[in-house]
């Protein structure tokens, strides 16, 4: 990890912000109200380095791959793991994660959620006994290899729906430790040949929307058409894969090779981190994967899983979004595309 990426906050910040963001009642529904009181808390109590750097993420002229929070306020009490998609205020004594993932979230763009990802506008990852086969954030027993989140959602006719890039932090720990991954693709590209570069760069792939998206969109909408992987100067390249079983369909033997020396490439210049309370990582989307470790998750004595991640995912704006199902105020079905 680079250490240029990370953000360290002393006690007495942590405790500002913890005094401003535990004033705000989480709105799940993520009205542009609550975004806004979130974000003005933000501004004011945030370290003015931190804002630059959001600030500079925003702008987006010379982005970082990845940022880590460290040292943040956490939730004093959480007594149990509720259901992923069901808003269970009791779960935990206050608002704090939420707003937090909300606040790093809302001073780089938008935040929003998709249906099939979560119900509310901060979505729950945790393993669920049904779900442990599934190559989703609700899975465990398999790894979730390294993707872009929703890659196939950059080529949705001319519109992009896939995030600008998203926030996940700890709400429980689990004593496995299951890590998540980070790859810089910027750092892979460097170690593939220039035939490889040419193929990943030209439309040879067929790039399929995740599991669950597959159950309630038309068929054709299921993969895009041939598509490259990366568009742009590969110095700060646009980058849509999904390296989990059965996500890219390569059009022929090269470029099935250039997928796999890029496969092996992410691999090699990924790190792990530990997603814990107090902690919160922001990935760029548009040119860093992101993977999680396959684990056998932990319980509490009551039987409730001892892993809880929140995930926040972003975009510059939701102009593109505005065709879409508005289920809640920011969470949107994709049915209607
Ligand atoms: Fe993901």
């Amino acid at each position: 990890m680079n250490q240029e990426y990370v953000f360290k906050l002393c006690d007495e910040e942590r405790e500002y912000l913890r005094r401003e963001l535990s004033q705000i009642q989480y709105d799940p529904t993520g009205t542009t109200s609550y975004i806004t009181e979130v974000r003005m808390a933000a501004l004011r109590s945030m370290p003015r380095r931190i804002v630059d750097c959001l600030n500079n993420q925003k702008a987006s002229l010379n982005p970082f791959p990845y940022i880590v929070f460290e040292n943040l306020p956490i939730d004093n009490t959480v007594t149990f793991t509720p259901d992923p998609q069901v808003f269970t205020p009791l779960a935990k004594e206050g608002f704090l994660s939420e707003n937090l993932a909300i606040a790093i979230g809302s001073l780089i763009g938008e935040p929003y959620s998709m249906l099939h990802e979560g119900h509310d506008i901060v979505n729950n990852l945790i393993p669920s006994i049904k779900d442990k086969k599934e190559y989703t954030g609700l899975g465990s027993e398999v790894e979730l290899d390294f993707h872009i989140e929703n890659a196939a959602l950059k080529f949705m006719g001319d519109r992009n729906y896939s995030p600008c890039g998203l926030a996940l932090t700890g709400v429980r720990h689990d004593p496995e430790k299951p890590l998540t991954r980070i790859a810089d693709a910027r750092e892979a590209l460097r170690l593939l040949s220039k035939n490889d570069i040419d193929q990943l760069c030209q439309p040879l792939f067929h790039i399929k929307v995740p599991y669950r998206w597959r159950l309630s969109i038309p068929g054709e909408l299921q993969e895009t058409d041939l598509v490259p992987l990366i568009q742009g100067d590969i110095d700060l390249p646009e980058v849509a894969v999904a390296f989990y079983p059965d996500m890219v369909r390569p059009a022929n033997d090269f470029a099935a090779t250039a997928l796999r020396h890029f496969h092996d490439a992410i691999r090699e210049v990924s790190f792990g981190i530990d997603v814990t309370p107090g902690r919160l990582i922001y990935i760029d989307n548009r040119f860093t994967l992101h993977s999680r470790d396959s684990f056998n998750p932990s319980f509490d004595e009551s039987g409730s899983p001892l892993r809880w991640v929140q995930r926040v995912i972003v975009a510059p704006n939701l102009w593109n979004h505005r065709n879409l199902n508005q289920v809640k105020d920011r969470v949107f079905n994709p049915v209607t595309m």
